[in-house]
C-alpha cells in the first residue's frame, strides 16, 4: 500500500469508557466481520479479559474504508492494554502509530488514565482525534466533557466527534476524521528493512505470532531477520494482517502494521520494543525507546492441596508460554511447602495470572504476602543483593542500608472526597508533590513508596470514593527506607508465608491490625492459640484465640441422616482448604484477608 493511503492510529481511554465497544463498531462499520461473526467484544479474546473489562495484550486490526474522497485507506487500529501495569507495552503501541482516538465517557468526563495515556500519545508527536461517547446515556454531558478535555488536557475539541459505540453513532464521522486529520506514516521502501517488535502472543497453531511495524523496507516470507537487542537470527515463515481473521499477505511495507511467525516457540524469545531487520543488510542501528521490562511485585503461589504441585508447574509454564513479563522460580516454604515465587509487572497483573491459574486450570491457591523488590548493601563490604522475598531477609546485623522502590501517582477525584485520599497518601508515607483543581475535580500528585500501594491501595482509593477516584503511577527509583521484618506467630510458630517487610514507623499499627484480623479469621480450636506480630524476636502486638469445643453433628439431634451427612461433608471441604501449622488450621482465605489493611 501507497504510503499516503495508510493510516495507524490506537485508541487510547480511561478503562470503561468504551474503547473495546469502539474498536468493534469500525470493524463492523468497515465491514472486517459481518454481524453474525460480532461476538460480544473481537478485540478482548480472552474470557478474564471479558470478565474484567480489561485489554491484557494489545491486538491490532488492519480495515479497509472508503472515505467520502472516493479512495479506500487502509487503517491499522491498534489496541493498547488500558492498564498501567502494562504501560511500557501501551508506549510501543503507541510509537507504532501516527494518531489516536482519544475516548472520553461523556457521563464521566476525563480521568486519571485519560490524561496519563494523553500525555504519552502527545510526546510521540500524535494527531489526537477527540470522541464523546456514550452521548445516549440519560447521564450525558457532552458539551461539558467538550470543555473538560479543552481545559484539562488543553487539546482543541471543538471538532470532537459525539458518538455512541453502543448505538451506533457518530461512527462514519470518526473514520472520516481519521483520514482527514492523521497524518499518513514516512517511511522509506528502499532502505534496510527497519521494524519494531509491537507485540507478540503465543498461539497453538501458529506457534508465536509477532505484531510489527515495519519503518523502512519490506519484510516477506522467506527472510532471514535479525532481531537487533537479542542478537537472534531467524527465518521468516509467514506475513499478514488480522481483519481481525488471519490474511496471509506477500508483504509488509513501510507504514504498514501486520504480523509475522518465525517458528518460535516461546514468546520470551521476543522482546517488545526490539528492532526487526534484514540478517544479510541490517540497519545500520535499532529503534531507540527499547527497554526491558522487569516484574516488580512478587508473591508465592503454593497449592492449598500438595499434591498439586505438579500440575501447578504444567499450568505456570503454559501461562508463562504467553506472557514473557511474568516470572517465576520454585520456592519452599517451611509452612506451606513447594510452590513458586513468581514476579509480576504490578498488582493487578498479579490478579489476573492468580485468576486464570484458578479458573482456567482449576487450582486453588494460597497466596504470600506480595512483596516489592528491595536493594540491600550488605555490611562489612559484603556487597549488594536484591531481595524478592521477606523471608530471605539477612540478620539486621548484616544490612549497611536497605533501598525500597518509589512511585509517583497521579490521583484524580471529584473534589468531595480529597480530604480522604490525601489522608490516605499521608497514611501510606506519601509526599505530596501537587494539587490542581481543574472542573471541579482535584488532580493530585503524591510520591508513595511501592511497597505502601501493593496491599491494598487500589481498593482503598475505590472504596473511599465511591469508585470516583483514578490512579496512575510510574517507577521513580530506590531510595533509603527505615524497613524491618515483621514475622508473625501463630501458636508460637512462625508462618513465613505471613512474614512482610514493613516501615518500622508503622510497624506496630500494621502488627496489631494483623493480629486482629487473623483472630477473626482462624477458627476456634479445642485449645486457646495465641497469635503473635514480631520484629527480631520482640513481640510488638499480640492476640488470643480462646478454646472451643467444636462437634459439628451435635445440632442434628440424631435426625436426618443425609443431613448429618451433608455437614461432615462440609466441614471435610473446609478442611481441605486448610493449612495446617503444627496443631493449627488456617484457612485458606486467611492469607490474603490478614493482609488488607483496615
Ligand atoms: P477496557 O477494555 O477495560 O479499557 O474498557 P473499554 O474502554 O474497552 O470499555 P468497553 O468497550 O469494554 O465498554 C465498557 C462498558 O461501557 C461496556 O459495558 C459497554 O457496553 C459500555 N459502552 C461502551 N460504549 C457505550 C456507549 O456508547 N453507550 C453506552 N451506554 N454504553 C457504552
Amino acid at each position: 500500500t501507497e504510503l499516503s493511503k495508510i493510516r495507524n492510529f490506537s485508541i487510547i481511554a480511561h478503562i470503561d469508557h468504551g474503547k473495546s465497544t469502539l474498536a468493534d463498531r469500525l470493524i463492523q462499520e468497515t465491514g472486517g466481520l459481518t454481524a453474525r461473526e460480532m461476538t460480544s467484544q473481537v478485540l478482548d479474546n480472552m474470557d478474564i479479559e471479558k470478565e474484567r473489562g480489561i485489554t491484557i495484550k494489545a491486538q491490532t486490526v488492519r480495515l479497509d474504508y472508503t472515505a467520502d474522497d472516493g479512495l479506500t485507506y487502509e487503517l491499522n487500529l491498534m489496541d493498547t492494554p488500558g492498564h498501567v501495569d502494562f504501560a511500557y507495552e501501551v508506549s510501543r503501541s503507541l510509537a507504532a502509530c501516527e494518531g489516536a482516538l482519544l475516548v472520553v465517557d461523556a457521563a464521566q468526563g476525563v480521568e486519571a488514565q485519560t490524561l496519563a495515556n494523553v500525555y504519552q500519545s502527545i510526546e510521540h508527536d500524535h494527531e489526537i482525534v477527540p470522541v464523546i461517547n456514550k452521548i445516549d446515556l440519560p447521564a450525558a454531558e457532552p458539551e461539558r466533557v467538550r470543555k473538560e478535555i479543552e481545559d484539562v488536557i488543553g487539546l482543541d475539541a471543538s471538532e470532537a466527534v459525539f458518538a455512541s459505540a453502543k448505538a451506533g453513532i457518530g461512527i462514519k464521522e470518526i473514520l472520516e476524521q481519521i483520514v482527514k486529520k492523521i497524518p499518513p506514516p514516512k517511511g522509506d521502501r528502499d532502505a534496510p528493512l527497519k521494524a519494531m517488535l509491537v507485540d507478540s502472543w503465543y498461539d497453538p497453531y501458529l506457534g508465536v505470532v509477532i505484531l510489527i511495524r515495519v519503518i523502512d523496507g519490506a519484510i516477506k516470507k522467506g527472510q532471514q531477520i535479525k532481531f537487533m537487542q537479542a542478537g537472534t537470527t531467524h527465518l521468516i515463515d509467514r506475513v499478514g494482517c488480522m481483519r481481525p481473521k488471519i490474511e496471509q499477505l506477500p508483504e509488509l511495507g513501510p507504514g504498514e502494521i501486520g504480523f509475522i511467525t518465525a517458528q518460535i516457540k516461546e514468546v520470551a524469545q521476543t522482546r517488545v520494543g526490539d528492532t526487526i531487520t534484514d540478517a544479510k543488510r541490517p540497519a545500520a542501528e535499532p529503534l531507540p525507546g527499547f527497554k526491558e521490562v522487569q516484574p516488580v511485585v512478587f508473591c508465592g503461589l503454593f497449592p492449598t492441596d500438595a499434591n498439586d504441585f505438579e500440575k501447578l508447574r504444567e499450568s505456570i509454564s503454559k501461562l508463562r508460554l504467553n506472557d514473557a513479563s511474568f516470572s517465576f522460580e520454585m520456592e519452599t516454604s517451611a509452612a506451606l511447602g513447594f510452590g513458586f515465587r513468581c514476579g509480576f509487572l504490578g498488582l493487578l497483573h498479579l490478579e489476573i495470572i492468580q485468576e486464570r491459574l484458578t479458573r482456567e486450570y482449576d487450582l486453588d491457591l494460597i497466596t504470600t504476602a506480595p512483596s516489592v523488590v528491595y536493594q540491600i548493601q550488605l555490611a562489612h563490604n559484603g556487597g549488594e543483593m536484591a531481595l524478592h522475598n521477606p523471608a530471605d531477609m539477612p540478620d539486621p546485623s548484616r544490612i549497611a542500608m536497605i533501598e525500597e522502590p518509589w512511585i509517583e501517582a497521579v490521583i484524580y477525584c471529584p473534589d468531595e472526597y480529597l480530604g480522604s485520599i490525601l489522608k490516605l497518601c499521608q497514611d501510606r508515607r506519601g509526599i505530596q508533590k501537587g494539587l490542581t483543581y481543574v472542573a471541579g475535580r482535584a488532580q493530585v500528585t503524591y510520591e508513595l513508596p511501592l511497597n505502601e500501594v501493593v496491599f491494598d491501595f487500589y481498593d482503598r482509593l475505590k472504596s473511599i470514593s465511591r469508585g470516583y477516584a483514578s490512579f496512575d503511577y510510574h517507577q521513580i527509583g530506590y531510595r533509603e527506607g527505615d524497613l524491618v521484618k515483621m514475622s508473625i506467630m501463630v501458636n508460637s510458630e512462625a508462618v513465613d508465608a505471613l512474614s512482610m517487610i514493613v516501615h518500622r514507623g508503622t510497624a506496630e499499627s500494621r502488627g496489631r491490625g494483623m493480629c486482629e484480623r487473623l483472630k477473626d479469621l482462624i477458627p476456634r480450636h479445642l485449645f486457646k492459640i495465641p497469635i503473635q506480630a514480631a520484629i527480631g524476636g520482640k513481640v510488638i502486638a499480640r492476640e488470643t484465640i480462646a478454646a472451643m469445643r467444636k462437634d459439628v453433628t451435635a445440632k442434628c439431634y440424631g435426625g436426618d441422616i443425609s443431613r448429618k451427612k451433608k455437614l461432615l461433608d462440609k466441614q471435610k471441604e473446609g478442611k481441605k482448604r486448610m493449612r495446617e501449622y503444627g496443631s493449627v488450621s488456617i484457612p485458606q482465605e486467611a492469607f490474603i484477608a490478614a493482609l488488607r489493611m483496615g
